[in-house]
């Protein structure tokens, strides 16, 4: 009902716990692509994990901790985008993102971001918006440089997926 668009084709829709069938059928299409660098990949495993995981972004939208988009292309759920955390009192949040790899390359995470990172600053008073990510994960890093976040350095080991301990990369813009 409600949505953001993202030039011709892409908008942004709230995505809700009543999507969970939607979201799995998203998920088991595009896991293989996502499981390198986001950890629900592996925990979102069918419609009960699904809808856990989006009632969790309901419920953290209810209380203004988090919220969850999805980006759909042509009318098809193709990628997401969160406020992974959210602090109003702090002023601090994260933002976290993924695409289809057929979608990619087409500017549309930094359109979607671009929204988000409007919205917590300008609306919201937010100071800090975050974006974390794998040192390896060129893409993600190319996409935190677009949008003119700053690398702030690197917490070692301090992520752990997939049998290994990840270091995680600290990148911020600051009103
Ligand atoms: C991270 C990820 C979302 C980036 O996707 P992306 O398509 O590269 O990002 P964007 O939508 O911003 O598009 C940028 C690309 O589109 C191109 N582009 C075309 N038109 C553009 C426009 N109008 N504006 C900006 N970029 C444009 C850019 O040149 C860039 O391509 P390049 O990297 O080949 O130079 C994607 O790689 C992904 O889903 N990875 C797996 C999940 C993941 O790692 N998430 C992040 C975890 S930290």
């Amino acid at each position: 009902m409600f949505s953001r668009a993202l030039g011709d084709d892409a908008e942004l829709r709230p995505l809700e716990p009543w999507q969970a069938g939607e979201f799995t059928a998203y998920i088991d299409r595009v896991r293989d692509a996502l499981k390198p660098w986001i950890p629900w990949a592996y925990s979102v495993v069918d419609e009960a994990s699904a809808r856990a995981f989006l009632q969790d972004y309901a419920d953290r939208q209810a209380a203004d901790t988090g919220r969850i988009f999805g980006l759909y292309v042509s009318g098809v759920l193709q990628g997401g985008i969160v406020y992974r955390a959210f602090n109003a009192t702090q002023g601090v949040c994260e933002i976290g993102v993924w695409l289809s790899p057929e979608v990619r390359g087409r500017g549309l995470i930094t359109l979607a971001c671009r929204a988000l990172i409007d919205w917590a600053l300008n609306v919201r008073g937010m100071v800090r918006v975050e974006w974390l990510c794998d040192p390896r994960n060129e893409a993600s890093i190319a996409a935190a440089r677009r949008l003119g976040f700053t690398h702030e350095g690197t917490h070692r080991k301090a992520f752990h997926l997939d049998g290994e301990h990840r270091d995680v990369q600290v990148w911020a813009i600051v009103a």
